[in-house]
């Protein structure tokens, strides 16, 4: 890519002539003000329309469970409309939604300039653009990634396009491959995910991702920074954390002595997302890709959960680690994927490719959010102003404390979980029931019920997780958020002091307040 600004060509064909032309605009415009009409109307969490839309609702996801061989594991059929964070499902009911589909709105539900770019989009002849048939808006959306990814210094000069998270990874570890061949092992964080292709599963540090698929990429796990060990560590002079990356360092060079020169790349989620929302010291980063720099072993970001989210775009600018990074991934929030790498890193033709790379309404809408999140407020600036996402992510804890001051006896401390709260920006994690998988789940479950949409990571521990859509959040959200939680914690506590009754346990140790 050159430097130039992709800017807006005179209109030199029929294709732009109508898509300016004053009919095509009012058309659109008409479609944003009706959208807009309906979506006003959603105003907070409500049950469904009436008993008759639970009845069809209910035979729906009976038909919609056995076309796809199983129920959902929430009945959460959108309607297509909804207001900011409110989502509306098809029965009518509208929940707080503070998962998002996993990250993807950013900026809500029926948002007017992101449906208006996406109905753009949907006026071109191409409903899929793919690498053998692009529109401008491809190079658009590209651009501004490449650009963005610079400024904060990282040599990231090509952006390849594709459809998923997944297959974004995909893509960055066939440059890796060809790039250091012939390399062939990788090395990942434990409790590492990276999508469901085979690959990417195998990569992945679940279990349940990989039953019954073959074993043939050959990955080399480290530990992933570890807060309370590190601490623990400590000892006389040097401090627990310096003391836990030299050990992750020499772990790290045990590898690469093993294998010498075998290792094409090195994966950092620098937040892991599947895996708890786990975050690390920027030192622990910057102490393993200096170990990949000296030994040419790729540095490679996926960023396809923190991409747009953390306290800069990029997470790895947010570490300060960009001139560290040969290979990023990005996806979810902006609607379309990207493997992106430098020059040097840039394979040889023929090794990427595709039919398909996203279709023209998600790369308009893609463009509109990352034009947004360049131009808002959202993020740190260099005089130490905290952003948008930083505001929001102190307001989460705060409320967090607050409800763990009120019901200590909902966040029990063991020898798994010390902190109740966590995450990074707009990756918002809290970890009450001791992290034990059955009450968190159920707990999710009771939110649905409540009307808040939220989700689960980790392993064990486990946790309540959000991916809340803060472009559109105002502070007055959070308490009708925790007012929610508040209520569907409640019912699972009480179900399981009812279960505890009858079944009698050791009482857990309540969590100390001062
Ligand atoms: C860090 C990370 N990488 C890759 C993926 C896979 O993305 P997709 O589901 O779009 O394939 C995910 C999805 O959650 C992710 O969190």
């Amino acid at each position: 890519m050159n430097d130039k600004p992709a800017t807006q060509t005179a209109a030199c064909s029929f294709g732009e002539e109508f898509r300016s032309s004053d009919a095509t605009r009012s058309g659109i415009e008409q479609i944003v003000a009706e959208m807009q009409t309906h979506s006003q109307k959603i105003t907070d969490i409500r049950g469904p329309r009436s008993s008759e839309a639970t009845q069809s609702f209910e035979e729906f996801m009976e038909l919609a469970a056995d076309v796809r061989g199983r129920p959902l594991l929430y009945p959460h059929v959108g309607s297509g409309l909804g207001n900011g964070p409110l989502i509306e499902l098809m029965d009518g009911s509208v929940k707080l939604d503070m998962i998002t589909g996993i990250g993807v709105h950013f900026f809500g539900h029926s948002d007017p300039g992101i449906a208006r770019a996406a109905i753009e989009g949907a006026a071109s002849d191409t409903v899929m653009q793919g690498h053998l048939m692009m529109n401008r808006e491809a190079f658009d959306f590209a651009k501004i990634l490449v650009d963005e990814a610079q400024k904060g210094g990282s040599k990231l000069a090509h952006a390849f396009l594709c459809g998923s998270g997944a297959m974004a990874n995909e893509n960055a570890l066939k440059v890796c491959y060809q790039k250091h061949a012939p390399a062939s092992r990788v090395i990942a964080f434990a409790h590492c995910f990276m999508g469901r292709s085979v690959t990417m599963a195998q990569i992945g540090d679940s279990a349940g991702g990989r039953q019954g698929i073959p074993l043939s990429t050959l990955v080399d796990y480290m530990p992933f920074y570890d807060h309370v060990a590190a601490r623990r560590m400590s000892a006389g002079e040097v401090s627990g954390p310096t003391r836990y990356i030299d050990m992750c360092v020499w772990h790290l060079e045990q590898y690469i002595a093993r294998y010498p020169k075998q290792h094409a790349c090195f994966i950092f989620e620098l937040v892991q997302g599947e895996g708890g929302f786990n975050t690390a010291l920027p030192d622990f980063h910057k102490a393993m890709m200096e170990v990949c720099r000296d030994n040419d072993i790729a540095v490679w970001a996926d960023e396809v959960q923190t991409f747009g989210r953390t306290e800069k775009m990029f997470c790895f600018d947010a570490l300060g680690l960009g001139e560290y990074v040969d290979v990023a991934c990005v996806g979810k929030m902006s609607q379309v994927c990207a493997a992106m790498y430098t020059e040097e890193y840039n394979p040889q033709p023929g090794l990427l490719s595709g039919t398909f790379l996203g279709s023209s309404a998600g790369l308009k809408a893609g463009t509109e959010i990352l034009t947004r999140l360049r131009d808002g407020d959202y993020y740190n600036k260099s005089d130490g102003t905290k952003g948008r996402i930083a505001h929001h992510h102190k307001l989460f804890r705060e409320h967090v404390d607050a409800l763990v001051k009120k019901h200590p006896e909902w966040f029990p401390e063991n020898h798994r979980v010390h902190d109740f709260c966590g995450g990074f920006g707009g990756m918002m994690k809290l970890t009450p029931f001791g992290g034990e998988k059955a009450p968190i789940m159920k707990l999710c479950r009771a939110c649905f019920d409540e009307g808040l949409i939220l989700f689960y990571c980790g392993h064990d521990p486990f946790h309540v997780r959000m991916l809340p859509p803060l472009g559109v959040m105002q502070d007055e959200h959070w308490p009708r958020v925790f007012e929610v939680l508040e209520r569907a914690m409640a019912r699972v506590a009480s179900e399981i002091e009812t279960s505890a009754s009858n079944e009698p346990r050791p009482m857990r140790k309540p969590y100390a307040t001062n």
